[in-house]
Parts: C-alpha cells; structure tokens; sequence
C-alpha cells in the first residue's frame, strides 16, 4: 500500500489519506457570489467520498473589490457564509476536512464588475490594461480584507484557509518581478517582493490561527504573463521565511512545473518543486498533472506530502476512491469546466459501480 493511503495531521485534523481536491473555479455560484444551495453542497460533499479526505473548495472573492469575474463565489457577505456553511456542514457530515481558497484578482480583473483595477504596479511586462500601482493604504486594505475574509471561512465552517499566491493573481503579482515594477519597501528586493505575501500570511495566522492558515504558489507557472527566468531565489525565500516564522502553517502548496494554471505545459530539464519542498519540515501539497500512478510515486518518495488532483477530480467524484480500488478514471470534459451557473458537468457524475457497498 502506497503512502498515498496513509493517514496524515494537516491543520490539526487527521486525514486518512492524501489524496486533495485542487481549487477548481467552475463559476456555479448565484449573482451575489453566494454557493448556489442546489448545487454546491452535493459537488462538495460527494468529493468526500473517502472520510478523511482534504478538499480545497475554489478560489473565492475577499471582498468586492478583489473579485471581479460573475459567479465565483465570495466571503464578504452575510449571505454567502451561511451559503457556504451548507457546504462546509454537507462534506463534515462526511467526515471530510475543507479548507478555502481566497483570492484578489489583481490587474487580471476584467473590470466590469469593479471600476478599479489595481496591482503591484503600473510598469509591468504584460498585455493587460494598465492597472493602478496600489498605495500603502491600498495595501494595507486589501491585507485587511483577506483577514475578514479569512474570518469568514471559520465562521462559515471550514477547516482553514489557502492564501492564493500563484497563477498571476495580485499575491503573485507581487511576488514576481515580471510584474512587480514598485521601487518602495514592496518591490525591486527578494524580500521586498515576498513581503506582501508573507505579511498576508502573518495577519491571517494571527486572525485565525497558523494551523488554519495554508498558501499555495506556482513559480514554473506561465498563465497570466507570469515566470520569472529565475524564481529560485524569490520562492526559496518565501519557504525559508514560512519555515523561520509559521512552522506550523496547515500547508505549503506548490504546483508542478508540467501545468501553467489549468493546462499541461512543457517543463524544462532542471525545473522542479523538490528544492522547495527540501526547505519545508510540515505538510507539503503538489499540484499538477499526476495520475494515480505518478501520485502514488510521489507520495512513497516525498515525506509528509499529499497530491491535489485538479481536472481528475471533475469527472470522477469518487476519485479517491477509485485510485484506492485501482479503477479506471472517467475523462475530463473541458467544454464544461466553466460554464456559468449549469449543472451540467458540474453534478451528475456517476460513482464506480464497482464501489457500492464499500463506499455508497
Ligand atoms: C477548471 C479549473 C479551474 C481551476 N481553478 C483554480 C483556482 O480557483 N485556484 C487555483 O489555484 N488553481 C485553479 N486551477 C488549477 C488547479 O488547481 C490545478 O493546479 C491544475 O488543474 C493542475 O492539476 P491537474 O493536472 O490535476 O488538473 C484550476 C484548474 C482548472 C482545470
């Protein structure tokens, strides 16, 4: 039996396996940016399949201002956490563990739900509009808000909360130099540029404890104008620094240098997470382009790792269960990844046969 199928603590609960459900936006939420009641808690709760099993639920609004696309969903309102606690309430009652993506879009907001569009700075090796370079008070508003939101998370149930800092969104932006262009105490620096990112990490920690609080990065990733040519010094910083301050974060997730946001993407030769993860004594997730075989692998050769599928887990609900059995997975249709408010690839996806009796 691989280590996969070995149970391990992450933010103080204990999983019985490490098999994670990747954040995955899939645009199902109402209007308001609440979980769609109808929708949302049986895609949750039938992901849990396997008690014990870790699900990382989409990337989610902080606040108004840091969203910006319809229909994801948010953790601002009153209605929204009692929306999501439907969800946190349907995976606890089966014995599953969820923790949250937050986000801010950064200079990647479309801009037609917010008029402003804000980033580390104006300068910037990219196609997008120019977005505004965001002062110290913008700053230390939007630090604000994923603590409220943070906040939030609990109140609405969940186990903790993932820091999104990859995929070209305004934590990264920060982070790398193809987009920070700032010359102040955020920009130009290493440890300049990382400080947004840890700051966040420290005021969410404090908010709501550092076994809650977890942060996902994506140095290889090309989505969104993104990769520095050398992200070493940058990312290893950022390892270092978390191990130096927050020993006991839930997490640190990093995603494969084989996928640039949603799709498969070359890697080069010398390109990989294990020098990150060499820095990191708690438990590590990697994200990105794994079957069941190259997870099983992994987790054998990676101490205290867990893998978190991501297209895998749409069609196959029952995924954790299906690597257990060793069965066959269902194919990903990307056609039906994003489209707004559907059921269609969104529920209605069959449990293995095979698996009745055992697990439904
Ligand atoms: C439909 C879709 C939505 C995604 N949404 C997010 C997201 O909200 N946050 C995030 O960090 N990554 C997101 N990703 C990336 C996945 O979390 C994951 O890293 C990626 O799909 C690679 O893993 P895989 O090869 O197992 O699919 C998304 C990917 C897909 C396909």
């Amino acid at each position: 039996m691989s280590a996969l199928f070995e149970p391990i603590s992450v933010g103080g609960a204990t999983l019985s396996n490490r098999v994670v459900l990747a954040p995955l936006t899939r645009f199902r939420n109402d209007d308001d940016h609440a979980p769609n009641a109808d929708l949302a808690p049986e895609y949750y709760a039938e992901r849990a399949i396997v008690p014990g099993t870790l699900l990382i639920a989409e990337a989610t609004d902080s606040s108004v201002a840091l969203g910006g696309y319809a229909n994801t969903p948010g953790l601002y309102s009153a209605g929204q956490v009692a929306a999501w606690k439907k969800v946190t309430d349907a995976v606890h009652a089966k014995g599953g563990v969820i923790f949250v993506q937050l986000w801010a879009l950064g200079r990647v907001n479309p801009g037609n739900i917010v008029s402003r569009v804000i980033s580390a700075s104006t300068v910037q090796e990219n196609p997008y509009p120019v977005p505004e370079e965001m002062s110290l008070d913008d700053i230390a508003a939007v630090e604000s808000d994923f603590v409220a939101a943070a906040k939030n998370a609990i109140a609405a149930g969940f186990d903790g909360v993932e820091v999104h800092g990859a995929h070209g969104y305004l934590v990264d932006q920060f982070i790398q130099d193809v987009s920070n262009k700032r010359t102040d105490a955020y920009g130009g620096s290493v440890e300049n540029r990382a400080r947004f990112a840890l700051e966040i990490v420290d005021k969410v920690a404090a908010a709501i404890g550092e076994d809650k609080t977890a942060i996902r990065l994506s140095p290889f990733s090309q989505f969104q104008s993104m990769k520095m040519d050398d992200p070493f010094p940058t990312f290893s910083y950022i390892v270092s620094t978390l191990e130096k301050t927050h020993p006991k974060l839930a997490y640190i997730h990093f995603v494969e240098p084989r996928v640039s946001g949603g799709s498969d993407r070359t890697a080069a030769a010398n390109e990989t997470t294990d020098v990150y993860h060499a820095l990191w004594s708690g438990p590590w997730i990697a994200a990105g382009g794994f079957t069941p075989e190259s997870a099983k692998a992994y987790a054998d050769s990676h101490p205290n790792s867990l893998v978190a599928f991501g297209r895998a887990f749409i069609p196959n609900p029952d995924l954790v269960a299906r690597i257990k059995e060793g069965l066959p997975l269902v194919p990903y249709d990307r056609d039906t990844f994003y489209t707004a408010k559907a059921k269609e690839g969104y529920l209605g996806y069959a449990f293995a046969p095979e698996l009745k009796g055992k697990y439904y």
